[in-house]
């Protein structure tokens, strides 16, 4: 989407409601939807709009806000102001008129709104069209609670009245208003000047402007969308989780569009982006979040947990596997097999047919082609050669108390069960090492190592009895 033929844009985001209904110690528009903050979504939106800036309007919790939000801005030039106290949406886009520049499209939101669509907010700033007040409204089967849509006998729209100061009449129109709009700066600002809380909830009514701009001779027109997910607010925690089962069908559905099987599209959830090859399977229960890329012919077993991670084509992760590449990432190289009840930590760099099993835990290690780890072991800060066969139970010891030492395990190297690596150490190729070793000397190519206890057996030996 490029600028539009209106001008600039800049969006305002009404967030200093408090949330009662959430009963959350956490402001209402940092309660989290898929992984994000509500009103980060709507900033989301924003920068897909290729907004100028965004104003965000804090008041309840408004520094925990600000601090969330300026730690991830995504490209969007972020004022914050504060409405202190809460005394309507007019009050609250008042606060903005100082930072607002005058030439622009302003695109009034709110910040507990997360799933309105960057296209519908274009076609509504198209209706603006740098000279008209652009409304978005919905019909509702139940406005109850809604500001209605009056229109005159024409057809054209006059007010907008809130529920509460709407008479029968009124109350039995359907058609509401969103609480989103989009306004040329200018008009706004004088439209502002004029408000007044002479009404039911002695509030400053954004959606008076309505009528100023009915008699100053400015068009109003209503851009009316049959979608009522994209204008819900949240303010209870089952609205939140009803809109979190809306975007996780919607993500569903565009992944399905593209030709991944989701084994259940009721039981998937993004949390981040998901970018999928061709013939992708995805068992029920599984999570994504940060950055996964799957490559062709992916296979994930159910409940699974991938976090920033790259899954290479023909890898399959078995079911209850947990990987979270962090800010490292994590590589599972082509037709890999992990887990069961795998987990993979930041760092974890897998090579093609490299095999993990069970309890098997991996952190900031290569393994080179066709290496294996197939049962209850550990692997931390290890560089592992191509073929080697690393025993159960057997951990690398890669931190002495105060830091951290790299375990090297060359090509074609068998470490038996129950072994002890302690870094820094390096086992050369081709080596053995026995059962229940504690490995502290590096080792030849070629050696048998064994640093245990010998053996002793005393012949027939009485145990002590009972008294
Ligand atoms: C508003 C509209 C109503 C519309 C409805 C859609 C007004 C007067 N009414 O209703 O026509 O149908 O939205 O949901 O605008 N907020 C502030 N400061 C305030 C008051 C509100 O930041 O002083 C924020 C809230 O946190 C929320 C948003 O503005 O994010 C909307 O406020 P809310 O009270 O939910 O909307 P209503 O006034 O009920
Ligand atoms: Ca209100």
């Amino acid at each position: 989407m490029n600028q539009n033929s209106a001008g600039a844009l800049d969006v305002v985001v009404m967030a200093a409601g408090k949330g009662t209904r959430m009963k959350s110690r956490r402001p209402k528009v940092l309660q989290d939807l898929a992984g994000q903050p509500l009103v980060q979504h709507v900033l989301g939106t924003a920068a897909q709009l290729h907004a100028r800036s965004a104003v965000v309007i804090t008041g309840h919790g408004a520094e925990e806000v600000e601090t969330v939000l300026s730690a991830r801005k995504q490209g969007l030039v972020l004022r914050f102001v504060r409405q202190e106290p809460q005394l309507g949406t007019g009050h609250a886009v008042q606060q903005a008129v100082p930072v607002l520049a005058d030439d622009g499209v302003v695109v009034v939101l709110s910040g507990d709104v997360p799933l309105t669509q960057a296209d519908t907010l274009q076609a509504l700033v198209s209706e603006c069209g740098g000279d008209r007040l652009a409304l978005l409204t919905l019909e509702m089967d139940d406005p109850t609670g809604y500001g209605r849509i009056v229109r005159s006998p024409s057809g054209s729209v006059h007010a907008i009245v809130e529920h509460k100061d709407a008479n029968d009449a009124q109350r039995a129109i359907r058609e509401i208003y969103s609480g989103i709009m989009a306004v040329p700066a200018r008009l706004l600002k004088g439209w502002l000047a004029r408000l007044d809380n002479r009404n039911a909830q002695n509030e400053y009514y954004l959606t008076d402007i309505v009528k100023f701009a009915v008699a100053d001779g400015v068009q109003v027109v209503a851009h009316t969308i049959r979608d009522a997910v994209q204008v819900a607010g949240v303010n209870s925690p089952l609205q939140l989780a009803e809109l979190e089962r809306a975007y996780q069908r919607r993500h569903a559905e565009a992944l399905m569009a593209d030709g991944v099987r989701l084994k259940d599209p009721s039981r998937f959830d993004l949390r981040g982006e998901l970018s999928c090859g061709q013939d992708v399977e995805v068992d029920v229960n599984c999570i994504f979040e940060g950055r996964v890329v799957l490559g062709d012919g992916v296979r994930i077993g159910a409940n699974c947990v991938l976090a920033n991670c790259t899954i290479a084509a023909g890898a399959v992760i078995h079911p209850f596997t947990h990987i979270d590449g962090e800010k490292l990432g994590v590589t599972v190289g082509e037709g890999a097999l992990i887990g069961p009840f795998a987990r993979l930590r930041p760092g974890a760099q897998l090579g093609a047919e490299v095999h993990i099993g069970n309890f098997v835990e991996v952190k900031n290690s290569t393994m080179a082609k066709g290496a294996k780890a197939n049962h209850l072991a550990y692997l931390g800060d290890a560089t592992v050669g191509e073929r080697v066969n690393y025993g159960a139970g057997s951990i690398t010891a890669n931190y002495d108390g105060a830091n951290k030492h790299r375990t090297v395990i060359e090509a074609d190297v068998h470490i038996g069960s129950n072994c002890v690596l302690v870094a820094p150490v390096t086992i050369g190729a081709g080596g053995t090492v026995g059962g229940g070793s504690t490995i502290t000397k590096s080792t030849e190519p070629g050696a048998l190592s064994v640093a245990r206890g010998k053996q002793v057996s005393i012949a027939n030996w009485q145990r002590p009895q009972k008294k």
